[in-house]
């Protein structure tokens, strides 16, 4: 039996791949809250840009995957939890956030079981067109989205919430965007503690979790007669 207390960790996207796009400049402000302010979380920032367009002529036989989307779907597989950021593209998710959905979710789906949040900065709905067909598509990848709170940045109103280089400069965003992360944070530890399910194929992994006061301690024991669920 091994005994595993550990942060979690949490992959961030970003949607847009413009230089200063603000939905990276949520994602950064992201990582700077939690590595300052929010203990047993961290935050890495995973690119989509590298990944090729969707096709499954690509993938081998037995499950292999062009180099970049192995090493993609191991960083998905890897995280705990995952933080979206998203610019609004005709009411839906921009084309390249999608594309890096649709590659982790080939078999096996590496986005199953685990808790995730969407934030965005756009127009005059902020983004949020976007977000809820996010969530549309998590349903069917098996993601499980924080519902509150939501973050909608109306990038485009005064006061400038974004420097030229897409930094959020705004206080009360940020704090925001620190309530997103802390429910993120409270959510992935309930779904640890809920669930048994399994870590790697052909793995089982057994959840002992088991609350110590105000502190989770975390023990996995390896069986192959529990039942995932
Ligand atoms: C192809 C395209 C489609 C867009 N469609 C929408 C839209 O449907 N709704 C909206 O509010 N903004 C729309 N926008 C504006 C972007 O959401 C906005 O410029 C946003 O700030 C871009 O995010 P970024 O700064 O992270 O790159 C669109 C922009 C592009 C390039």
């Amino acid at each position: 039996m091994e005994a595993t207390k550990s942060a979690i960790k949490v992959a961030a996207l970003c949607g847009s791949l413009r230089k200063a796009s603000y939905n990276g400049g949520l994602v950064r402000s992201a990582m700077e809250i939690c590595k300052e302010s929010i203990p047993g979380m961290q935050i890495e920032y995973v690119e989509v840009s590298p990944l090729p367009m969707i096709n499954t002529d690509l993938e081998e036989e037995g499950g292999k995957f062009p180099a970049v989307v192995e090493e993609f779907r191991r960083k998905i597989s890897r995280a705990d939890s995952f933080l979206f950021a998203s610019p609004e593209y005709n009411y839906s998710i921009a084309p390249p956030l999608k594309n890096a959905i649709d590659w982790a979710s080939r078999p096996p789906n590496v986005w199953a079981d685990k808790a995730a949040a969407i934030v965005s900065a756009g127009g005059n709905f902020g983004g949020g067109r976007a977000q809820y067909h996010l969530r549309q598509t998590g349903v069917y990848v098996d993601l499980h989205f924080i519902n509150k709170p939501e973050l909608f940045v109306y990038a485009f109103q005064p006061p400038a919430k974004f420097d030229a280089d897409g930094n959020l400069i705004d206080a009360e965003v940020k704090e925001r965007l620190k309530q997103v992360l802390l429910s993120l944070q409270k959510f992935t530890l309930q779904l640890r503690g809920q669930c048994c399910r399994s870590r790697r194929p052909n793995d089982v992994l057994h959840c002992l979790g088991k609350r110590t006061g105000k502190t989770l301690d975390w023990t996995w024991s390896k069986s192959t007669k529990t039942k995932v669920c």
